[in-house]
């Protein structure tokens, strides 16, 4: 099947076809992602809560990344893959950025991700002119919870609502292909994707953006925590535990290893 590229985004919005985008982090679960239908694949900071185990984003380094991005692109999959600059790696200098998102690019990476609006429209111009797409992220930016003041829904106190459009529009004119909207009013995310040409992505920012996005580990109900914003559609911690406890009564029992778990040096196998 063809690679999905960010043209494929662009005409999908022009289609009004929703787009659709889960986060992955390892090769296994990007080889079955590639067989379905979904657009693309974030690997997002979001691997430092959910894989690692640390409270927030800011832990996330280049190196981790990196190893995350290139065992994704060594499964092949069709869809867009996108990974997330981490914390630090694009805001201390714009040749900074641009080296770290060419680091990215080469390990497999067909994209990459930047949280904020006007205030990094310079880096993301740079990363740009290098040949590297890059996809916009507003509204609740994790990297800056502290500044925001604690992971909170955007866009009703004052001048919110103006300032994520500005930034929308910001982030559209230096070219991204695409921009992620994050726990957000639903209005108002509806306002940033009537207004900006480029296709919204929206993770808690309601339904009438171009298309969703959700962390893959909240989707298989596989976190200790989940948004009020996301769905489980299976529960595999609780399929997780049952194998696992099986697998203890059965090493108890005897009935693992079975014959056919085990040669014997008379079976000529
Ligand atoms: O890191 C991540 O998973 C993200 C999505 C929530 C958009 O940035
Ligand atoms: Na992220």
């Amino acid at each position: 099947m063809a690679k999905i590229s960010i043209r494929d985004f662009l005409k999908k919005k022009e289609r009004k076809e929703k787009i659709t985008m889960l986060t992955a982090y390892d090769y296994p679960t990007a080889k079955v992602i590639s067989n379905t239908d979904l657009d693309g694949i974030l690997v997002g900071d979001s691997l430092g809560m959910v894989v690692l185990g640390f409270e927030n984003t800011l832990n996330v380094t280049m190196s981790d990344m990196i190893r995350h991005v290139s065992a994704v692109a060594r499964a092949k999959p069709k869809q867009l893959i996108v990974a997330d600059m981490p914390f630090l790696s694009y805001e201390v200098s714009v040749t900074e950025g641009v080296r770290n998102a060419g680091e990215l690019a080469r390990n497999g990476a067909d994209a990459v991700k930047l949280e904020g609006g006007e205030e990094i429209v310079d880096v993301i111009k740079a990363i740009i002119r290098a040949g590297i797409p890059v996809m916009g992220h507003i509204g609740l930016t994790p990297q800056r919870f502290l500044r925001i003041g604690g992971f909170r829904t955007l866009g009703k106190r004052e001048n919110e609502a103006e300032q994520l459009i500005r930034d929308a529009k910001a982030l559209e004119d230096v070219g991204v292909f695409s921009i992620v909207i994050e726990n957000t009013y639903a209005e108002v995310a509806k306002k940033i994707t009537e207004t900006v040409s480029v296709p919204t992505i929206c993770i808690g920012a309601g339904p009438y953006c171009d298309g969703q996005i959700l962390v893959i580990h909240d989707l298989l109900g596989f976190t200790d925590f989940s948004p009020y914003f996301a769905k489980a559609y299976v529960n595999l911690k609780e399929i997780i535990g049952k194998a696992v406890n099986e697998y203890i009564s059965d090493v108890k029992s005897g009935k693992f290893p079975a014959r056919e778990n085990y040669k014997e040096i008379s079976d000529n196998r």
